[in-house]
């Protein structure tokens, strides 16, 4: 008999599986570099991560079941195309299917939730966040019909500022200091609490 597949909205309830999802995805060879993802978070953070999200008009955490069982998860977040298009993107981050679950088609369940939820909020595009390295991911996106468009990468920000003081060059230290000036005075207007996120640099 063929596996139950269900997609839904997490719940505070999930976030044990959610906890142990995130772990399995940053250490046993799920194909992304473990130091580049943030840490395993507790129950209790998630607890309380899921419930901003649920109240999230941009953005949604789907979790995927298999007979029952949590064994999926996946980010959706709507956002500009970019900055000069009134087109939305949903952009799918962090789509991760248990190593016991995969080839069932929860992966495929997930997409297609993902498609429903743009086509429901008009969104003409559609992307997924895969690490360039993963083959099989990769394989599986593409004959999806996702093209690559570009690559993500990723620091701690201090890191960044250490390497451009490193450069030793007082210009950009000058530009660095001035600019947090800059934003330190510009976060002190109110933003509009209605607008949509910024959208998505990833270089594309
Ligand atoms: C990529 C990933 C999300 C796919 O998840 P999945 O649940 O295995 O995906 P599906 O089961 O829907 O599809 C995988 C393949 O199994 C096949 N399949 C589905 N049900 C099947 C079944 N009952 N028997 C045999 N094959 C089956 C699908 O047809 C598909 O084949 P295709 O790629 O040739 O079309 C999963 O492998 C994963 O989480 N990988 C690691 C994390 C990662 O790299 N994420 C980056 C974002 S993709």
């Amino acid at each position: 008999m063929a596996a139950a597949i269900a997609v839904r909205d997490a719940q505070r309830g999930d976030a044990a599986a959610l906890v142990a999802l995130w772990r399995e995805m940053t250490t046993a060879g799920a194909g992304h570099h473990p130091s580049r993802l943030p840490g395993i978070p507790t129950v209790a953070a998630v607890e309380v991560a899921v419930g901003k999200h649920l109240a999230d008009p941009w953005g949604r955490l789907v979790v995927g079941e298999l007979d029952g069982q949590v064994h999926a998860m996946a980010y959706l977040r709507r956002a500009a195309v970019s900055p000069l298009h009134d087109d939305t993107t949903l952009t799918v981050e962090y789509l991760h299917v248990s190593d016991a679950a995969r080839r069932h088609g929860l992966g495929k369940a997930m997409i297609t939730e993902a498609v429903a939820w743009a086509e429901h909020e008009g969104c003409p595009h559609l992307a997924v966040v895969a690490p360039s390295i993963a083959r099989e991911a990769n394989r599986f996106l593409a004959r999806l019909g996702l093209g690559q468009a570009g690559v993500l990468r990723f620091a701690n920000t201090h890191t960044v500022a250490r390497r451009l003081a490193a450069e030793h060059a007082p210009n950009l230290l000058a530009l660095l200091s001035s600019r947090r000036s800059v934003l330190a005075r510009r976060a002190q207007l109110a933003r509009p609490v209605s607008s949509p996120p910024e959208p998505e640099s990833a270089g594309t």
